[in-house]
């Protein structure tokens, strides 16, 4: 196994023969350096050549090069009209950046197609809430559509409201009882409702938005019984200044009353039919009926017509404040009696969603590296959206497009041409579960393993001002060492300026990078694969507002008009998210040695199990498995380890390294993450693999580390105990599973030949 570093010093004995023969050359002075041998010395300059150290001038110029015209011409036509995933204009789209790729001088750019399962509401059929009298007369009905509040945002192709991947159902509660109120839906928020004698089960459950993912609420809401859910933004969340029309879009950025945000409520990732494996023609698909989907029906509504519903809950009151929204003469009555006069009243949800297979492509284009043509560095962002989708994705795809353009003037301009290969990919069907990145990288699991040094996800780069980066710990220095180049979008310097002030406002006193969480399309990469990711954003400024995501998020107020006009008025966000993308890209690029940050890799985990000790899982652990010493240990060795690795290569910097060095120290840093994919998945969950970043999976948008961890101890006081048994024997596997990565991690950064 000392092979590569025989081959390093063939390859260091060859150039000095090669460099020394030409200068032998020379110095008879009679000869001149033959034409073979000036090829030679050029191929090798290239090989050994840092084109981002010696071409700075050409990263002031793509600072310039990003133009906020064309951002605004690309989201204009991207977000005319509504796009939903594996609909025609879905399809126009795709053929559009597939063009675009190609002018602007792309090699490659291609429509790659899956056909996958998606769920629409019946258009002709709309699903509705009502109330309905003793007779059955109706009441009160839902709307089903957004009010057009502005000239670009009545377009009739608009998607009604629904919640994807619920069930086609009808469900009705009692006379006068039957309904109740469960705040966000959350696990303590059910568990609330048990303590104070609020039985939901047969109920139909209403629930705000926020704080976790839709799909965890209706889980939750299924597993205690209830026979419907209902989900509704409240103005608590999305409407702060007051729900007058003054105070809403058009006027302003928050949500007016008949904003309903749609989404999809699976809790995998990929096509159901085909987990694990790619939705092509010849693939094997799973029946429908064996698939993991929700079991109650869902809809989503205003808080205009959440408000008719609430108001006439009565039953227990709102334990706290916590429990109640923004909504003015609305008691917050958790149920589950309606009041007294609506004593002949019964709540009916009924949803008639299809569940179909579509086409629906990705477009992959690519710039071929010069010298490591097998090394990817890539931009994803999806393109499908729930209506105009201006912000989300299309602020992202505007940059993608732009970053393109100037990646592609580059190249004709100055002759310039990638060290590695660039990849830009346009993702399908995102909003239905990151599908068209999963099946992707599930058709190219190997080449991506082997290949990918990084995947820089774009999703709305533009939702507020607020620069936000949770990534793989080894992009964290770089990606500080970008924001300190870029200008600032508001009015600090540069975009790291911003951004200290942001965490300094946050009262964080050393700022800290975020590690990732699922919500977007970096997710099959990192937590499938473990390539190193990043996912770039720019978000409203948590001090200013306390809310969760973004107000008109998934609604059919995401529109130009909105982001022309509240968000980004002269279009200088998504001007920084397409600086930091494309210096990002080239850094990765070009750079000799791959500029990632390792020793932040043991930081991150020596946090999390800091937390466990101050959070008293520890404890917990430590009673179940003494070996957990060992893991902490190996933590401590790996810690060590990387700091030597950090300093040698460092120090290699300095010297004239021989292309195979070079190349074998960066694919040592390039499948650092890699170790710590578990084959066989998270203890019940076979398609995320990442043993220390991952979402958690009591709440599908947060992040977390030791997520393995987290899950098996999640609630085990309460199993019986042979359970219990059973699941303190799969901790003390997986506490050994972590110890042996941990080793393995330092044993991948050893000396070759110490194997
Ligand atoms: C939509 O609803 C209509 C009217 O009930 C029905 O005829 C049609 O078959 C439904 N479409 C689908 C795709 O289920
Ligand atoms: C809740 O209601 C269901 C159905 O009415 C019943 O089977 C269950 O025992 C009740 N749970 C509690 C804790 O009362
Ligand atoms: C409910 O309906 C019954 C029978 O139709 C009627 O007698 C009663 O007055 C109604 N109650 C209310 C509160 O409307
Ligand atoms: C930061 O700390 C100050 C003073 O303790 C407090 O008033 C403020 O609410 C905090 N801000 C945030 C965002 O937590
Ligand atoms: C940590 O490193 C020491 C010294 O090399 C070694 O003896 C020990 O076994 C290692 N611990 C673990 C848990 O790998
Ligand atoms: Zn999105």
């Amino acid at each position: 196994m000392a092979s590569q570093n025989m081959v390093a010093t063939v390859v260091a004995a060859a150039v000095s023969l090669l460099v020394g023969g030409i200068i032998g050359h020379l110095g008879t002075g009679t000869d001149t350096i033959s034409s073979s041998d000036k090829e030679k010395i050029s191929i090798m300059e290239k090989l050994v050549a840092d084109k981002w150290e010696s071409e700075e001038h050409l990263n002031h110029k793509i600072i310039d090069m990003i133009n906020t015209d064309n951002l605004r011409n690309n989201l204009m036509e991207l977000a005319k009209l509504p796009h939903l995933a594996g609909t025609e204009r879905d399809h126009q789209l795709a053929h559009m950046i597939r063009d675009r790729f190609l002018e602007a001088g792309f090699d490659t750019a291609d429509l790659v197609p899956y056909d996958v399962l998606l769920s629409r509401p019946n258009r002709t059929n709309p699903n509705l809430v009502t109330l309905e009298d003793v007779e059955g007369q109706i009441i009160f009905s839902s709307t089903y559509q957004e009010k057009p509040l502005h000239e670009d945002d009545s377009d009739p192709e608009f998607i009604h409201a629904f919640n994807a991947f619920t069930p086609a159902g009808d469900v009705r509660t009692e006379a006068g009882r039957g309904v109740v109120y469960v705040n966000y839906a959350r696990v303590e928020d059910f568990d609330k409702l048990e303590e104070l004698n609020v039985n939901v089960s047969g109920c139909i459950v209403i629930a705000r938005y926020g704080k976790i993912f839709r799909g965890n609420k209706v889980l939750q809401a299924q597993e205690r019984g209830a026979q419907g859910i209902i989900l509704f933004s409240d103005p608590r969340d999305v409407a702060l200044e007051g729900v007058e029309a003054q105070n809403v879009y058009p006027n302003t950025w928050w949500l007016p009353g008949s904003g309903m945000q749609r989404g999809t409520t699976y809790m995998g990732t990929g096509d159901s039919l085909t987990p694990g494996w790619p939705s092509t023609a010849q693939a094997y698909r799973l029946k429908v009926e064996d698939v993991q989907l929700p079991k109650i029906p869902c809809q989503p509504i205003g808080y205009d017509d959440a408000r008719v519903i609430l108001k006439k809950i009565g039953g227990t009151p709102a334990p706290s404040d916590d429990w109640k929204g923004g909504l003015t003469g609305v008691a917050y009555n958790l149920g589950p009696e309606l009041q007294d006069r609506y004593s002949n009243y019964t709540l009916r949800l009924k949803t008639h969603n299809v569940l179909q297979i579509h086409r629906s492509y990705n477009v992959i284009g690519t710039i071929k590296g010069e010298v490591e043509p097998d090394r990817y560095v890539l931009l994803g962002n999806h393109r499908d959206a729930w209506g105009y989708g201006a912000s989300d994705p299309s602020s992202g795809t505007a940059q993608m497009l732009e970053t393109a353009r100037v990646f592609g003037q580059l190249i004709s301009s100055t002759g310039w041409r990638p060290r590695r290969t660039l990849v830009f990919c346009s993702w399908g069907a995102e909003e239905y579960g990151l599908i068209g990145s999963t099946e992707w990288v599930e058709e190219n699991v190997n080449k991506l393993q082997e290949r990918a040094v990084m995947y820089l996800n774009t999703d709305n780069c533009a939702s507020g001002p607020a620069i936000l980066i949770p990534s793989s710990p080894l992009l964290w220095e770089p990606v500080t060492r970008i924001m300190k180049m870029v200008p600032g979008v508001r009015d600090g310097a540069t975009l790291y300026d911003e951004w200290m002030a942001n965490n300094v406002a946050q009262n964080r006193t050393s700022p800290k990078m975020d590690t990732l969480g699922t919500s977007s399309d970096h997710a099959p990469f990192a937590f499938y694969c473990g390539i190193p990711c990043l996912n770039l954003m720019f978000k409203s400024i948590r001090n200013k507002y306390d809310i969760t995501g973004y107000p008109f998020y998934h609604t059919g107020y995401d529109t130009f008009y909105m982001m022309d006009k509240h968000v980004d008025p002269g279009f200088r966000i998504q001007q920084g998210c397409g600086r930091i993308a494309s210096l990002m890209l080239k850094y990765f690029a070009d750079s000799l040695i791959i500029p990632y940050s390792l020793q932040h890799l043991p930081e991150a985990m020596k946090d999390a199990l800091d937390t466990f000790k101050e959070s008293g899982k520890r404890d917990k652990l430590m009673k179940i498995c003494k070996k957990y010493v060992l893991l902490e240990e190996s933590l401590a060795n790996l810690t060590d380890t990387i700091t030597v690795f950090v300093r040698k290569v460092k120090e290699k910097k300095t010297q004239n390294l021989d292309p195979v060095s070079i190349r074998a120290i960066n694919d040592q840093m390039m499948k650092l993450e890699q170790v710590f994919i578990l084959p066989a998945g998270l203890p019940g969950r076979p398609t995320v693999r990442h043993a220390v970043f991952a979402q958690s999976q009591f709440d599908n948008y947060a992040p977390a580390r030791f997520p393995g961890i987290s899950d098996l101890l999640y609630r085990i006081e309460e199993l019986d105990a042979a359970e219990r048994l059973e699941k303190e024997d799969e901790i003390r596997k997986h506490i050994s599973d972590l110890t042996i990565m941990m080793e393995r991690a330092a044993s991948f950064l050893q000396d070759f030949h110490l194997i």
